[in-house]
This record gives structure tokens, C-alpha cells and sequence, in this order.
């Protein structure tokens, strides 16, 4: 097993593809290594984070020529882009890295001398099916349907003269690392993913474009007729930005590496990584911490689809904050989620508002009310102070144990404990009703002890939150602009502080209107006329069905909609294919083609589906094909 550094941190994103703008996928991976960087500095490591823009390869060529921009300047407007956005978003990364900087092509070259020198590439052919959306080979097994698993498209078959990485070699020495260090990838279901890759022979890795298919990447050190595979370009970035191999920062940091991720790019980051960096005589991370996908309508967010959800968006109706603490609450890592507007308001007006604000403006009233805003002194703890104290000091306990294991949702749910907590406490305490009696002292060390719980709220809540965590230490004179207080101090209890009146502020999460949460309830279930309108539905008739070999469900059907059109239905299971020419139907014609089975499908037919089975939807009395329905 690697020991743990009990002093320094490194933390990675994946670093993006400037074919596309920062989306709630990139934000999240980018925030979610924001809160754990801030974390651990709050620990008192000397951390370093690293996210960046991966600029080399056929789909960044291909988005350049859609754009119609040079590639050059194309990849520069992006990366500015993922840039600029970072700050926006609160993220404080100590180091921005793009594949086309000079020391980042430098390293390449260098490492793959070095692999090529002890004999691990070598040159050879190679027949292998391509998805130019994930850059890679895939294996048979690895496609469903004849489809990339990802992005659901056949892939290319590519047949050509390349160098090789004999990752084939590493296979058994992977197998073994993975054995005695059993949390090198987490959580658990992807290390098991990993082993079951494992468990079939591993391939060679084919690291080369020939230059004249992809001039746009860094050119092979040993033959420059070709350039490198963006794969093994983009992952040595997580060591050319720390310096590899001379650099301070590398010696430093790299003995302490975990990268985040999401589950698409695990192969990359779980096989080819690890087996890349042994044979460069290079020490594995330490961990790969990967996350799940964020679905949209229940799918895959595309651009084709119009289902992008953009994190500045929402940074901007709902608060910076509500934006983080919802991507971090309800998403278990690991697990896929489904995002919704309205589980985002729901908590916004749930935890944040209610839970933790009011708890906040309750407190700071009857200091200001009781005390004239001046923090009074702990007295001697009775029961239930001793109660409410060692409560928080085991929150403190149980949120370390979840952050570093990157459990999040569980760490924020142990500090809602805490809330929950003192707000049960103020609730028995009774301040309002003590502050009509003599005894002040009393009084005092209640109001002492809810503000030392907000204390460790704010602080256990700056890394998610850091706005707002600065806002309540401002409030609680706890000192101003951006003081965080160390995870350490929390355990001092009621320690004097600087005397600074305690003020009142605006709440700090306005709750979002009943009449916004109608709009956007409204607006996920309601289509709009306009909508509705943009749907182009016609009576076609049935010319020909043709049963699809290796498919049960689907049909291949012709069909004349005053054109004709190929289209493939699921009613092999609820039709035989003689009873169905002349069938006159209802077509969606406008719908966007998609292939199947490899037909292009072009349009869709509709059925109606119920507990008797799925019956299609006929014109009463025969209509010309092509009329329209409206
Ligand atoms: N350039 C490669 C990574 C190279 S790392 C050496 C790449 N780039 S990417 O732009 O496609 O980014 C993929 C990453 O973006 C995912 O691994 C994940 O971190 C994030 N996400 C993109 N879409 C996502 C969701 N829908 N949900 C959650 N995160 C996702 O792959």
C-alpha cells in the first residue's frame, strides 16, 4: 500500500476538449476538485490543482472547420473560454494547462523517447473500428450493438501503418498493483470494471496518426511522419504541469496524485495511464476518483438535442452557492444523476434558506438583540451545551472521514446534522424566554455555544460554499475578507475571540418565489404552441415491411408520405409483416434522421401503447398519403 502524504495535496479535472463550451458535466468534475483542493488546504496541505484544455486531434480539427476558423485560433477562443469561466465559478486552480504549450509538447517528446528507447513502441498494421468522439480503438466486446457504448455511432474501420505501445507487457503487473493497493481506483464498481478489462487479454495501444490523416498534434520524436494519439499526449499533462521530471512541483506533488474523472474516460485513466507511466519508469497516481454522468431528461445532454445545461446560467438565477452545494448534495459520486431545475430550487429552499439561513438570522438577532451585537463569554457548560458541543467536534470527525474518501453528499449531510442540531437546540433553549430573566450568564453561554456551532457550520461549509461561509464569519466577527479558520482551530471550543459587533445582514439565501417555481414546473411538462408547431405530422401508407436480421423488435419500413421514406419501427413483436402494406399511419416526418440497426431511420410512426399491447394510429377512412395533421 502508498502511504499518505500528511502535508501536501495534488488534485486533477480530466482536461476538456475545446470542441464544445463548458457544460454542467466539465463544471461539475471542475467543482468537485475546487471543494476537495479547498478542503484539504483548510487542512493545512500544501495543495496544488490542476485543470486544462486538451487542444490536439481529429474532433478538435473537425469543430474548427464547422466554425469555420483556423485551427490555431479556434483552440485558442475555446480554451479562453474554460479559462475565464473557472473564476466565475469560484474555482481556485493554481495552474491552467493546454496540450499546445511549448513545455507540455517538450514532455511528450521526452517521454515517448524514453518509452521508445527501452523498446516498448514499435511500428506495425493495424485494422481496428475507430469513434472519432472518444479518439479510440474499440474491441468487439466493448461495442453494443456494433455502437460505441458513448456516443451511440458506428465506428470508423481504420486500417493503417502505426506505432505501438506494447501495453500488453503491463497487464499482469497492473493486475498485481491493483491487488495490493485496493483503493487506486474508486469507488469500488470502477476498480471492478478496471479488473474486468483486466480480465481479457490486453491489447497493444496504437499511440500514432500518420501526419498526412492528422497533421494537427505533437509529431513523434523518433518519426515525423506522424504524430501522437491524443491519448498519449493528454494524459502526460497531469506531469508536464507539475515540471516532469526536473521541476520542484513534480517531486513534490506527484508522490501524492489523484485525478477526477468521469466513467467515460476510465480505460484512458485506469489502464492506459498507469501502464503509460511504468513504462516511462514513472510512480503511479495515487488515487482516480470517478464520478457518473449528469443526464438531462433522463439522457445524454447533446447539442443536437438542445438539452445543454449551462452552469453560468444557473450560477446566475440561482446564486454561485445554491449552484455548487446542489451539484455537490445531490449527486452521489459515482453514481449518475439526473439533473432538474426543480431539485435545485427544492434544496435552495429547503437546506439553504430555511435549515441553514434561518438558523443564521435567528442567531445573529438575539446576539444583537440580548448583547448589542457583541459576542457574550462562555460560562460553565451544563448538559445540554456538553451535548450540542461534542455532537459538532464528531461532525467534525465524520465530514473529514467522507471528504477524503470523496463521499460528498454524506459530508454535507453530516453538517446538516449539525444545523438540525443547533437549531433543535435553540428550539429547547428557549433564548427568547431565558432573556426575560436575571440570569445573563446563562444566557450568554447559550448564545456562546450557537454561534461556536455556526462557527464549525461556516468552516466545514466554506469549501462548498465559500461566499457564504465568508459572509457568516463576517457576521460572527470571526474577521473578514475570505478568513476560513483551519479545520485544526475547530476544536477550541469557545475560545475568546476579537471583539467585533455582530451584525445583522440580508438573508443570505433569498427563497426562490412560488411563482418561479410554477414557471419552471410549467415549463418542463408544457409544450408551447410554437412547439407543438414545429412538428411536422403526416398520413403515410405502408408500401413494404422487411424483417432487419439480428434485430427482434425492429422492422425496416417503406412508407409514402407524398414522398417515400424508409423507416424502422418496433412492431416486429405486435405485427406480422403481411398484414402490414396498406396500413395507412400517422408519421412524425420532421424528426431528425437517426441510423439504426445501420438504416437510416427517417422519420418515426406513432402507436399507441397500453396494457393491451402496441397498436398503430389510423386515419378514420383512407386519406391521401402526405395530408397533414394538424
Ligand atoms: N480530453 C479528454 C480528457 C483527457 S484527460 C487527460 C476528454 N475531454 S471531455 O471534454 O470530453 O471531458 C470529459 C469529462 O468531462 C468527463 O470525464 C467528466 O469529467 C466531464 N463530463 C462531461 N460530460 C459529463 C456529464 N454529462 N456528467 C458528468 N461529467 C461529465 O474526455
Amino acid at each position: 500500500m502508498r502511504k499518505k502524504s500528511d502535508s501536501t495535496f495534488y488534485i486533477t479535472t480530466p482536461i476538456y476538449y475545446v470542441n464544445a463550451e463548458p457544460h454542467i458535466g466539465h463544471a461539475y468534475s471542475t467543482i468537485v476538485a475546487d471543494v476537495i483542493a479547498r478542503f484539504y488546504r483548510l487542512a493545512g496541505f500544501d495543495t496544488f490543482f490542476l485543470t486544462g484544455t486538451d487542444e490536439h486531434g481529429d474532433k478538435v480539427v473537425e469543430a474548427a472547420e464547422k466554425a469555420g476558423e483556423t485551427v490555431a485560433s479556434y483552440v485558442d477562443r475555446i480554451s479562453k473560454i474554460f479559462r475565464e469561466t473557472w473564476p466565475k465559478l469560484n474555482i481556485t486552480n493554481d495552474y491552467f494547462i493546454r496540450t499546445t504549450d511549448k513545455n507540455h509538447i517538450d514532455t511528450v517528446s521526452e517521454i515517448l523517447s524514453e518509452v521508445y528507447t527501452r523498446g516498448e513502441i514499435y511500428f506495425s498494421e493495424y485494422e481496428g473500428k475507430y469513434c472519432v468522439g472518444c479518439e479510440r480503438f474499440y474491441t468487439d466486446t466493448e461495442l453494443v450493438d456494433e455502437r460505441c457504448p458513448i456516443h451511440m455511432t458506428e465506428p470508423k474501420l481504420i486500417s493503417e501503418e502505426n506505432y505501438f505501445f506494447r501495453m500488453s507487457n503491463y497487464q499482469d503487473w497492473l493486475l498485481d498493483y491493483l491487488g495490493k493497493n485496493p483503493d487506486f481506483i474508486r469507488p469500488e464498481r470502477y476498480k471492478n470494471e478496471v479488473l474486468a478489462f483486466l480480465r481479457e487479454p490486453l491489447e497493444d495501444l496504437c499511440i500514432s496518426r500518420p501526419k498526412k490523416r492528422l497533421s494537427w498534434g505533437i509529431p513523434l520524436p523518433f518519426d515525423n511522419n506522424y504524430v501522437t494519439y491524443v491519448w498519449f499526449d493528454a494524459l502526460i499533462n497531469y506531469i508536464s504541469a507539475l515540471g516532469y521530471p526536473n521541476g520542484e512541483p513534480f517531486k513534490k506533488y506527484w508522490p501524492v496524485a489523484q485525478h477526477i474523472i468521469a466513467k467515460d474516460i476510465l480505460k484512458p485513466h485506469g489502464i492506459f495511464w498507469p501502464c503509460m507511466l511504468k513504462a516511462a519508469g514513472i510512480e503511479p497516481y495515487q488515487h482516480l476518483n470517478v464520478h457518473g454522468y449528469w443526464n438531462v431528461d433522463t439522457g445524454k445532454m447533446s447539442k443536437s438535442l438542445g438539452n445543454i445545461v449551462k452552469p453560468m446560467d444557473l450560477a446566475a438565477e440561482y446564486g454561485l452557492d445554491a449552484f455548487r452545494y446542489f451539484l455537490l448534495r445531490d449527486m452521489v459520486f459515482g453514481l449518475d444523476s439526473d439533473f432538474s431545475e426543480k431539485s435545485l430550487i427544492n434544496r435552495l429552499n429547503s437546506d439553504l434558506a430555511n435549515d441553514l439561513g434561518n438558523l443564521v438570522s435567528r442567531s445573529t438577532k438575539m446576539i444583537v438583540a440580548y448583547f448589542d451585537g457583541r459576542l457574550p463569554a462562555l460560562g460553565t457548560l451544563q448538559e445540554e451545551d456538553i451535548f450540542l458541543k461534542e455532537a459538532a467536534l464528531r461532525v467534525i470527525e465524520e465530514y473529514k472521514v467522507e471528504m477524503e474518501g470523496f463521499v460528498f453528499h454524506k459530508a454535507l449531510i453530516s453538517v446538516w446534522e449539525l444545523i438540525g442540531k443547533i437549531n433543535k437546540y435553540i428550539d429547547t433553549m428557549k433564548p427568547w424566554v431565558m432573556a426575560k430573566s436575571a440570569d445573563k450568564a446563562r444566557l450568554g453561554t447559550v448564545l456562546n455555544s450557537i454561534s461556536e456551532g455556526i462557527k464549525i457550520v461556516s468552516v466545514l461549509l466554506w469549501p462548498f460554499m465559500p461566499q457564504t461561509a465568508e459572509k457568516i464569519q463576517e457576521q460572527f466577527g470571526l474577521g473578514e475578507g475570505g478568513l476560513k479558520l483551519s479545520l485544526d482551530a475547530l476544536k477550541e471550543w469557545g475560545k475568546t475571540r476579537p471583539v467585533i459587533p455582530i451584525s445583522m445582514a440580508p438573508a443570505l439565501f433569498p427563497r426562490v418565489t412560488f411563482e418561479k417555481e410554477q414557471e419552471v414546473r410549467e415549463m418542463s411538462s408544457i409544450v408551447s404552441i410554437e412547439e407543438f408547431r414545429k412538428l411536422d405530422l403526416r398520413v403515410g401508407t405502408i408500401k413494404r415491411a422487411e424483417a432487419i436480421i439480428g434485430s427482434e423488435k425492429l422492422l425496416k419500413l417503406t412508407v409514402d408520405i407524398g414522398e417515400e421514406r424508409t423507416i424502422v419501427a418496433g412492431l416486429a413483436t405486435h405485427y406480422k409483416i403481411e398484414d402490414l402494406p396498406k396500413q395507412q399511419v400517422v408519421v412524425l416526418s420532421n424528426l431528425k434522421p437517426v441510423k439504426l440497426m445501420g438504416i437510416e431511420s427517417q422519420g418515426m410512426i406513432l402507436a399507441v401503447d397500453d396494457e393491451r399491447g402496441v397498436y398503430l394510429i389510423t386515419p378514420d377512412g383512407t386519406s391521401k398519403p402526405g395530408s397533414s395533421i394538424k
